[in-house]
């Protein structure tokens, strides 16, 4: 396990360092993040390198059994280099070009910012490359943030015509498949095509999905620009990217993923009022972009803050994000940041030590953890999570729903969020993966708004179904093709064969609207009351698909709203709109039932029940998020590798905001 923190020595007098290093040393850190701001520092004047100031920091880590991280620098770069060259800066949708004096100024694309990037990683690898001490590269800093995902300058349009040509081969092609006859937007020649500017309304959603990829690409190809040149000079090191968990949907998270060999991420529970499913739901969409462990590469340690300065965690808050972090995979975990900055816009950005440098209440925590991490670190070396449960992500689905969001009180995330949520409360483990990923394993795969579907999607589902897997998709599925184009069939388009259905109309409900629908089927904790539903509503006719729930109101009162059917082997849920808390609770319980996957144990609110996996040895991990003491009644007999007692097993107390590593002993 790597336990350590992001440290920015070149904002500190050198007289400190080795203190620094050596209160790391004591909170049991094993890694420090370095650099990733500091190009500036690195390469003070065009061509000229100084690495000096570095290597002498990574001796003072490397000294006290520190291992480095080093970020290349190209989030913020230096003002000689943008003022020199202008044309860099990314230009706004609006047409607006960016300035220096913030950070992610910089356009992707821009072959001159690629040059000064590829030079800037270049010298660093060859000077870094035989250090000892260093194990790995962070590449950039979270691509796509503030603001940052898409840049609307010349180049990038002359870019995209090259990126379209390769995609549609012929203006044709291009033509027929935007539908531009609409509007009179039929193009001659490739460079009429314009980019998404917000000049003059909504644009083709066919041109704004394929530019949403299209700039995403663009930072594909950045990165890879620097994985080459890294993968090259250092082919013994690691290399990743910090990226923004479950909310961030401008960029393609899976393909961004791809060349890395892990992914990391950087965490801010106190921005997501520390609710535990939300944390949860990003660690394992991170988890899931490459199906395998990743890092947190910053860990909230202290109040977060620029303009205003927010909350200070609690006592054992810290703690518990780092278990939490643990308990869905994380193999790293890294402080954001050691000492809080004197100067800068992050001022007020704390870390685990404040602007004074003195090791006070968090530092203690921190420390408390990397005691107990190095006790139990290799205890839980090598495990895994593992989930029965898949939920389906798509990264051009979130895209589809920028450009059009159907209904002004839908959002894909929350939406998705609420299916996780009503199966995190019952602590299912759930992987997030892409519609295109191997589903063979799961029981149960949820789908929601799985609204562009290919070729390519409908036969993996298909697959998956036939070979007996229960499916749930919702309304808005199979609307649209890859062209971002409405099909040219019934609703739900290519998903008609697997849910046996036809959405004969549907009801965009406005802000107030609300219907009602009721259970039909035996089984159902609810039967015979009533849930309310809101913002969208598909009448379906079933096509031989059985009804699970019908609405209550309106003019389609007593039509179908959730239908079940038959597929194969398997089984196709489809659930026709979008409802309270209640919907979902009940749909878990019973699609869970339905896919016989089993909850690892029912416990309290606030109280968060993880496993990993090493073989088939289980290692439970129970999270008392709440403030009171809470209590569960174990299966099973285990051991307590924090607390240290041989054997617990039956009833459990666990104190307020504590933590229980618990490792199943041996049957017999
Ligand atoms: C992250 C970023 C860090 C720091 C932190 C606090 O988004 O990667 O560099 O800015 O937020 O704002």
């Amino acid at each position: 396990m790597y336990y350590g923190a992001d440290y920015y020595p070149e904002q500190w007098l050198e007289e400190r360092w080795p203190l620094d290093a050596d209160l790391m040393q004591e909170a049991g850190f094993n890694v420090v993040r370095l650099a990733e701001f500091a190009w500036s520092k690195m390469e003070p004047r065009e061509g000229y390198y100084e690495f000096s100031w570095l290597d002498k920091a990574i001796d003072i880590l490397g000294e006290r059994s520190m291992k480095i991280v080093l970020g290349t620098p190209t989030a913020s770069p230096p003002p000689w280099l943008m003022s020199a060259h202008p044309d860099t800066f990314r230009v706004r949708a609006d047409g607006v070009r960016v300035t220096f004096g913030n950070r992610r100024e910089y356009c992707p694309t821009n072959k001159t910012y690629r040059h000064y990037s590829a030079r800037i990683t270049h010298a660093m690898a060859e000077h870094f490359k035989d250090n000892p001490n260093v194990i790995g590269w962070q590449i950039d800093n979270e691509f796509g943030c503030h603001d940052s995902a898409a840049c609307f300058c010349p180049q990038c349009q002359e870019a995209f015509k090259g990126w379209l040509k390769e995609r549609y081969i012929t203006l044709k092609r291009l033509n027929e498949r935007w539908g531009t006859t609409f509007w009179s937007h039929v193009y001659n020649d490739w460079s009429e095509i314009p980019l998404p500017w917000t000049t003059s309304g909504s644009p083709n959603p066919g041109l704004a999905l394929d530019y949403r990829r299209f700039a995403s690409d663009s930072y594909l190809a950045y990165q890879q620009l620097q994985v080459d040149i890294l993968r090259q000079l250092c082919p013994h090191h690691f290399l990743t990217h910090n990226f923004m968990g479950f909310t961030y949907d401008g960029l393609n998270y899976h393909a961004l993923a791809e060349p890395l060999d892990f992914v990391s991420w950087d965490n801010y529970p106190l921005m997501m009022n520390a609710d535990p499913a939300r944390i949860a739901i990003a660690h394992d969409t991170m988890r899931g972009l490459k199906r395998s462990g990743f890092w947190v590469m910053e860990e909230q340690s202290g109040p977060h803050g620029w303009e205003n300065v927010g909350p200070t965690p609690r006592p054992g808050e810290i703690r518990l994000w780092v278990y939490q972090a643990i308990a869905h995979g994380a193999e790293g975990i890294l402080f954001f940041r050691w000492r809080t900055s004197r100067f800068g816009t992050e001022q007020y950005w704390h870390g685990i030590l404040d602007h004074d440098g003195i090791p006070r209440r968090r530092y203690q925590e921190v420390k408390r953890v990397g005691e107990e991490l190095k006790r139990i670190g290799e205890m839980i070396a090598g495990s895994r999570c593992r989930a029965e449960v898949a939920m389906l992500l798509s990264y051009d689905d979130r895209f589809a729903f920028q450009i059009q969001s159907n209904n002004s009180r839908f959002s894909y995330s929350d939406h998705f969020q609420l299916y996780y949520e009503a199966l995190h409360r019952l602590n299912v483990p759930v992987d997030i993966v892409s519609p295109q990923g191997d589903l063979s394993h799961y029981k149960l795969v949820i789908a929601p708004t799985l609204h562009i579907v290919t070729e390519e999607i409908i036969s993996n589902l298909q697959r998956y179904v036939k070979q007996g897997g229960l499916l749930v998709i919702t309304f808005r599925s199979g609307v649209k093709d890859e062209a971002n184009a409405v099909v040219n069939r019934a609703l739900p388009g290519l998903l008609a064969d697997l849910s046996a259905i036809e959405v004969a109309e549907y009801d965009s409900l406005p802000a107030e609207g609300r219907n009602g629908l009721e259970f039909v089927i035996p089984g159902l904790a609810i039967m015979g009351q009533k849930i309310s539903c809101e913002v969208w509503c598909d009448i379906i006719e079933p096509k031989g698909a059985e009804v699970v729930a019908r609405y209550t109101e309106e003019y389609y009162a007593g039509k179908p709203a959730i239908t079940l059917n038959r597929f194969g082997q398997g089984q196709v849920v489809y659930v026709g709109t979008m409802g309270d808390g209640r919907l979902y609770e009940t749909l878990a319980g019973w699609l869970l039932t339905l896919a016989g996957v089993q909850t690892i144990l029912t416990a309290p609110k606030g109280l968060e029940m993880t496993e990993r996996w090493q073989g088939n040895r289980r290692l439970l991990f129970v999270l008392n998020h709440t403030e009171r003491e809470q209590e569960v009644t174990l299966e099973g007999r285990y051991s307590d590798l924090l607390y240290g007692s041989a054997v617990v097993e039956g009833r459990l107390f666990i104190a307020p905001r504590d933590v229980l590593v618990l490792r199943e002993e041996k049957k017999g």
